[in-house]
Order: structure tokens, then sequence, then C-alpha cells
């Protein structure tokens, strides 16, 4: 037996150093960093010059409406994170919410906004989405569920309450705003309620993050061009 073990001492020291060097050899293909995301074309942030206005951008329409729909205190917010999805940014959106690119039925992210039982989302006492709100993400989802983003400049002539100040609303405001469930009383579901908000300084206050008023919306700041928007309006004598 011993002469055995110490004839087969050789070979057993071979094969330890086999395995040994095909596991390096086999991290080391795993390291490259930069190869990362050709595994995963779709998170790679694309920004155009150019807004298509057949395509639907993640960073410009879906991120905001599902930021102020769904990742509200207390529901898929980072501290919150209900049943673990958490929808505050592009990756976890993608991975939380089971998003299959491509294929919107697929995803669980988009059949919860169509549920017909328990699980529709948002649930009450919130809204649900509204149909254009639905098809939007819909097509982003069949357009890819890419990572995209558009600005084509800051056009802030003919700003209207119709053409631009309530779309603005439905996107970043109206899912904390709306006449059922009112973030801190404040109701943003029609014309007038705009032209209160702003005629008693609250309306600015708060999207400049001006001292002495709350920060809205409260993850991100709006953009200086829709900022901008929003006081041409109120310039202009609110057009409707
Ligand atoms: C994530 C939910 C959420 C979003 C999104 C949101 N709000 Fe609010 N908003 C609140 C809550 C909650 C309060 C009450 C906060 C407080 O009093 O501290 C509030 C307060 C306000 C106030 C009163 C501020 C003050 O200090 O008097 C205004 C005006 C307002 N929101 C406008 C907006 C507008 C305009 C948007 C979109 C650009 C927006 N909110 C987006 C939740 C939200």
């Amino acid at each position: 037996m011993k002469i055995l073990l110490s004839k087969c001492t050789p070979i057993i020291i071979t094969l330890i150093t086999l395995i040994t060097l095909t596991t390096l050899s086999c991290t080391k293909y795993e390291i490259p960093g930069n190869q990362a995301p050709e595994k995963d074309p779709v998170s790679d942030p694309v920004v155009v010059s150019t807004c298509d206005p057949d395509t639907v951008y993640f960073q410009n329409t879906i991120l905001p409406l599902v930021v102020s729909s769904c990742a509200t205190t207390s529901c898929h917010d980072q501290a919150s994170h209900k049943d673990g999805v958490i929808l505050t940014d592009y990756a976890s959106i993608i991975k939380t919410g089971e998003i299959k690119p491509g294929d919107p039925k697929d995803s669980e992210f988009f059949e919860t906004l169509t549920d017909d039982g328990d699980d529709l989302m948002p649930p009450p006492p919130y809204d649900p989405l509204s149909s254009e709100q639905i098809q939007l993400i819909r097509t982003w989802i069949a357009q890819g569920a890419k990572n995209n983003s558009c600005y084509d400049g800051c056009d802030t002539t003919n700003v209207t309450f119709a053409g631009q100040i309530w779309p603005m609303m439905e996107s970043y405001c109206t899912g904390c705003h709306s006449a059922s469930a009112p973030g801190g009383g404040i109701v943003i579901a029609a014309y007038t309620d705009m032209v209160s908000l702003a005629e008693n300084g609250s309306l600015m206050g708060s999207i400049r993050w001006e001292s002495g008023y709350a920060k809205m919306p409260t993850n991100q700041q709006l953009s200086e061009c829709n900022i901008n928007i929003l006081q041409k309006w109120i310039d202009d004598g609110f057009p409707e």
C-alpha cells in the first residue's frame, strides 16, 4: 500500500497542478471588465440628438413616469421595495420588473399594469395608468427596452397647458398628486389646479428646489428646459 501511494504521488501532484491551472485560466477569461457591455447591449445608454417621434425614449418618458407612479414612498423606492421590486433606475426596472426586451406580454412589469385582478398596479387608492401611458410602456419594451434618451434643444415658443404643461405633469407629477391619492394634499388634476399652484408661488418654489418649499419631484430635479417651459407658461399668463 505504501509503495503504491508513493508511486502515485507524482500522478496526484500532476493532477492537482493541472486542475489548479485550468481553474486559474478560466478565472482569467472572466476578468476583462470592458467586455461586459457586449454581453448585455441593451443596458448601454444611447443618447441621440434628434428625437424620433416614433421612438419612445427611456430617460425622457419612461423613467419619470415609472418613478412618479411606482417608486413612491412605501411602494417601489429603494427603501420600501415591495415584493423585491425597485423601480428607481434602468437596471432595477429591467431586473426586478422582469422585463423581456422586445416582448411586453412576457414582461412581469407590463402585465401588472393591465392585470384585471388583485395584481393590478398601481393598486387602489392610486389610479391605474392611463391607456396612453400603458401604450408608451408597451412600445418602449417592444422597441427593445433600451436605456435611450434624446435631446434636440429646448423649444419655449408657444407653450400651452395642453401642449407641454399637462404632458409634463403626467410624466413627472400626477402619480403622486392625483385626486384619489394626493401627496401632501396637493391635487394636480386640471388646468385650474396648476394655475393656483403657479399663482401662490409653490409651483416654481418647489420645482426650483427653493428653500422653504418641498423639493419636487422628490427624486431628481426637472431638466432646466422643463423648468424654463413652466416659467414661460406663467410669464405668458397660463395659455390653455
Ligand atoms: C414621489 C411622489 C411625488 C412626486 C413625483 C411629486 N410630488 Fe409634489 N409632493 C409630494 C408630497 C408627498 C408632498 C408634500 C410634501 C411635504 O409637504 O413635505 C408634495 C408637495 C408638493 C407641493 C407643495 C410644496 C410646498 O412646499 O408647498 C407642490 C407645489 C408639488 N408637490 C408639486 C409637484 C409637481 C409640480 C411635481 C412634478 C414636477 C411633483 N409635485 C411631483 C409628492 C410628490
